[in-house]
Formats: C-alpha cells, sequence, structure tokens
C-alpha cells in the first residue's frame, strides 16, 4: 500500500510517499481502508517534534513512521475479539493510539471507532474525533449571557467551539490570526480579536476561556478573568502548561478564579454526539480544503504554517459524495 512516511521530526519535507506492507490486524484491531483523513495541530506537532511533549514515546525519532488519526473509512477485515464491526462497514475515529491515516489502510483499536452516520461523507466524518471532544468539553458548562473567550477560535477545534458558545447563549469572543477574523465571524463569534496586534488577556474580563494555543504567563491569564471566571488550556508550550498546572492553579484559587489544563477524553463516547449534532445542521462543518494523498506535506504545512481556515482534510481515496454542498 502507500504511505506517507517520516523517520525524523522536522518540516513537510522529511515525509515521502512508500510501498510499504499493509499491515494486518491484530487481537482487537480493525484494519481500514482510509478514505479520508483530517488534520489536526497535533499532526503538525507530531511532525516537527515541538511542543515536547509531541515526542512522546519517540524522543529522538518518531514513535510511527506515518502520522494521522482521525480517520474514516470502510472496514477491511478484523482481528480476533474485534465485536462491533466487521468489512464493509463505514467508521470513523481518532487513532490517536497507532495514527497511520496517511496512507491508504489503517490499523485502529476497536475501542477508537464507531459507525459513521450516513448523512455524513467521509471527508465529513473525518473533521469530527478528535476536534468535536475538545470543542464539547472545552465549552461544558457554559451558560447564557456569559462572556466566553475562545483563544485559537479560528481553526479545526475552535470552529466548533464558537459554534458550540453561541448555541448555550454566550457572548463569544474569537481570537486568531487576521487571516482567520471573518471567518470566526461566520462561525457565529461577535466580536474578534487578532492575537498579533492586540492583547486580549487586557480586553476582558471573560467569565471562561478556553485556549487552545496557550503561550503567555499565567498572570496574564488570570487577568483576563472576570471573578470566580475560569481559564483552561487544552495545548501550548510546555513550560506554559506546566506553569498553567502549578502556580496558574494556586494563583487562581487565591484570587477567587480557576486556572487549569483540560485533559481532553478521547473516543466515540465523545465525539458521537458532535456528529448528531452536525447530522442536525445545528453545528456546521466548515472544511477548508481537501488534498490529495501525495499533499500530505503541502497539507501539514497548510495548518502548520496557520493558513487553515477550520478543517483541512487529505482524501486518501476521492469519494464520488464529495464536495457536497451540505455544510460550510
Ligand atoms: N489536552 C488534550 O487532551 C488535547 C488532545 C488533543 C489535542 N490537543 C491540543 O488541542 C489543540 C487543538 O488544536 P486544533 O487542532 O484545533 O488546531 P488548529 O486547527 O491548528 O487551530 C489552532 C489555531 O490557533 C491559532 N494560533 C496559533 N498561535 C496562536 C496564538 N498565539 N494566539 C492565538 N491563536 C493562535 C492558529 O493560527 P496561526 O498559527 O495561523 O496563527 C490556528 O488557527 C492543539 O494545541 C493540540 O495540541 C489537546
Amino acid at each position: 500500500m502507500r504511505a506517507v512516511v517520516y523517520d525524523r521530526y522536522g518540516p513537510p519535507d522529511v515525509l515521502r510517499i512508500e510501498e510499504v506492507p499493509t499491515p494486518t490486524p491484530g487481537r482487537g484491531q480493525v484494519l481500514v481502508e482510509v478514505m479520508a483523513t483530517s488534520l489536526n495541530l497535533s499532526d503538525w506537532e507530531g511532525l516537527t517534534g515541538s511542543p515536547a511533549y509531541a515526542r512522546f514515546g519517540g524522543f529522538r525519532k518518531p514513535r510511527r513512521r506515518t502520522l494521522g488519526s482521525d480517520i474514516a473509512g470502510r472496514v477491511q477485515a478484523v482481528g480476533t475479539n474485534v465485536t462491533r464491526f466487521r468489512p464493509g462497514d463505514e467508521v470513523y475515529g481518532d487513532n490517536l493510539a497507532l495514527l497511520g491515516g496517511f496512507a491508504e489502510y489503517a490499523l485502529a483499536p476497536e475501542k477508537a471507532l464507531a459507525h459513521k452516520p450516513e448523512a455524513l461523507s467521509f471527508v465529513e466524518a473525518s473533521t469530527i474525533p478528535q476536534a468535536g471532544p475538545i470543542a464539547l468539553q472545552g465549552t461544558a458548562g457554559i451558560g447564557p449571557g456569559q462572556r466566553i473567550l475562545i483563544n485559537g477560535g479560528g481553526g479545526g477545534s475552535g470552529s466548533f467551539a464558537i459554534q458550540l458558545a453561541k448555541r448555550a447563549g454566550a457572548h463569544v469572543t474569537g481570537v486568531d490570526n487576521a487571516s482567520k477574523l471573518e471567518h470566526m465571524r461566520s462561525m457565529g463569534a461577535d466580536e474578534v480579536i487578532d492575537y498579533r496586534s492586540q492583547d486580549w488577556t487586557r480586553l476582558g474580563p471573560y467569565d471562561r476561556v478556553l485556549d487552545l494555543v496557550a503561550h503567555r504567563s499565567v498572570f496574564a491569564y488570570r487577568r483576563s478573568l472576570a471573578r470566580g471566571g475560569r481559564y483552561r488550556c487544552v495545548g501550548g508550550s510546555v513550560r506554559v502548561l506546566l506553569r498553567v498546572i502549578t502556580v496558574g492553579a494556586l494563583l487562581g484559587r487565591l484570587t477567587g478564579r480557576r486556572i487549569g489544563l483540560l485533559v481532553v477524553k478521547p473516543g466515540p463516547t465523545y465525539f458521537e454526539p458532535m456528529a448528531d449534532l452536525c447530522v442536525s445542521g445545528e453545528i456546521r462543518i466548515h472544511i477548508d480544503r481537501t488534498f490529495g494523498l501525495e499533499q500530505v506535506p503541502e497539507a501539514l504545512a497548510q495548518v502548520g504554517e496557520g493558513h487553515a481556515l477550520g478543517k483541512v482534510v487529505v482524501e486518501v481515496r476521492p469519494s464520488p459524495r464529495f464536495p457536497t454542498p451540505r455544510f460550510g
């Protein structure tokens, strides 16, 4: 099968296409014929090996030769003990443990997958498994009239999170680079801020801050919060994340605010509710662009260099059902 592989961390040109053996599913594993794989910032982090947590399991060289976690495709074969799927089933899931979505076939643990809703194309379904749970858990508990700020709001998770917060009745401020301001407005943001020209931590205070890309001091985060407010980050530099869970947590407690890290729970239990919202039309999937398998380096650069609005998808096998005008 064809797979996009790499053997060292670096820029997109460390990637190349190779003919590799098609894997065989082991106990509890499913072999998926990949139709589409959406990109997340975690793919870029896995490519470059930065921040340091992206090297978990492979400090000097990547732990897996093929990246790509958000897959959608057809079950080709199942290993022993697999009970929920059989060949031909259409599935999607966040394959963070085994990766391998930038290839014609990928192995995934049964528990990482769910049956794909018929109403979603493979391309659409692939956008949900990682970004959906981040957005749902990152906006959980938000109520009408609250002021929420979403930092990194123009990307994959942010585009979902803005819509969820609006749906909950909050006043939403989206922060991203200037090229994504109009996109965030179209997702429903009431206010937008270009992080390169304005310091959002001086503009609040906010009741809730969801930070997808934490790079600032915990004192700045504390300053951005109203009394009783809550800041949670899901990604960013390791230095900042460590400060958030130590100094930030203490600072929050001392000043009547909550500052912490959101460890996102993955898997079908957490992404299927998002797919339901997309199927019912309550949440829009915004696909910026699709690429072919041989264009994975270009697709990763689009995400990593900050040009993607919403989601970018690699169509491993172009499907006749896409592009469809249903969403975005
Ligand atoms: N905690 C967990 O359990 C967990 C699990 C999975 C993933 N994650 C993390 O969740 C995050 C989700 O990212 P995603 O896939 O939604 O990413 P994405 O689609 O790349 O979106 C991130 C957005 O943030 C923007 N950005 C970059 N630097 C910024 C800054 N300093 N201020 C404001 N905006 C900035 C980016 O634009 P530009 O770069 O163009 O400016 C981009 O639009 C990642 O950090 C990932 O590591 C966490």
